[in-house]
């Protein structure tokens, strides 16, 4: 079991520790969050800050980003980069609850949660996070530091572009494509492309400003 440092200690990272303790590939020396917060998450360590991470990953070179989403991919990405450009190597995590297929492929710092299935001839990007109940289709793809979450399901054959979030319950009907850095709306119904980046949300999913 190799030593892994958590980059984020939020509720994600909480839920992430679940799976890495399931999995049982991985130590966890401890969390990587912003000063001022816990001292210790799910009973680890806050070993530093993001100031930190250079000197952190000389120590333990495996890294997984546990910060969720909320606020968009973007410092996701950015984390991803830092620790690469530190020589930091990325975990790839899959929870034993969850059904990954053999025929399937999944990138770097990738996490599968619990219960989630990803069938034959998917493509996950790295730094995604495939949450707890989410579907992802045979033959569909999804791209870099995106987030399908909690029950989302993306049917065969569609394509999710790089840092979109897929909201907890929503639906993509088979072979949909969406634009990088879309954000579509718990519980949404996708049953168009989405072209471009926005916020969609309802049945079928419409740009957010609509609902208002
Ligand atoms: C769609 C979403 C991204 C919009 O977020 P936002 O821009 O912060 O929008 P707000 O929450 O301020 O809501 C704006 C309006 O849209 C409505 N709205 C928000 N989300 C909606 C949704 N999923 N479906 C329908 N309407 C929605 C709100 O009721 C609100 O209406 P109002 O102006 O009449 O009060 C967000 O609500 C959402 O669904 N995020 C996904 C959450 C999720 O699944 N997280 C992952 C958990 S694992």
């Amino acid at each position: 079991m190799g030593p892994l440092l958590l980059i984020g200690g939020g509720g994600h990272c909480r839920a992430c520790i679940d799976v890495i303790e399931l999995q049982g590939d991985y130590r966890i020396a401890g969390i990587v969050e912003r000063p001022g917060e816990e001292h210790r998450v799910a009973g680890y360590p806050v070993l530093g800050s993001d100031d930190d991470l250079p000197r952190l990953l000389r120590n333990t070179r495996w890294a997984l980003i546990t910060l969720g989403m909320s606020h968009g991919a973007g410092r996701r990405r950015e984390l991803y980069h830092q620790v690469r450009a530190s020589n930091g190597r990325l975990a790839t995590i899959v929870s034993p609850l969850a059904h990954l297929s053999r025929h399937a492929r999944l990138g770097e710092g990738s996490i599968i949660m619990h219960q989630a299935l990803v069938n034959a001839g998917a493509r996950i990007g790295a730094n995604t996070i495939i949450n707890s109940q989410a579907l992802v289709e045979h033959d569909s793809t999804v791209g870099d530091h995106c987030h399908i979450a909690t029950g989302a399901r993306i049917n065969g054959g569609c394509r999710i572009g790089d840092g979109s979030l897929i909201g907890s319950g929503a639906t993509i009907l088979p072979g949909r494509c969406i634009a990088p850095g879309s954000r579509i709306g718990a519980g949404a119904v996708v049953t168009r492309d989405i072209t471009s980046a926005g916020v969609w949300a309802g049945c079928p999913a419409r740009p957010l400003e609509e609902h208002r």
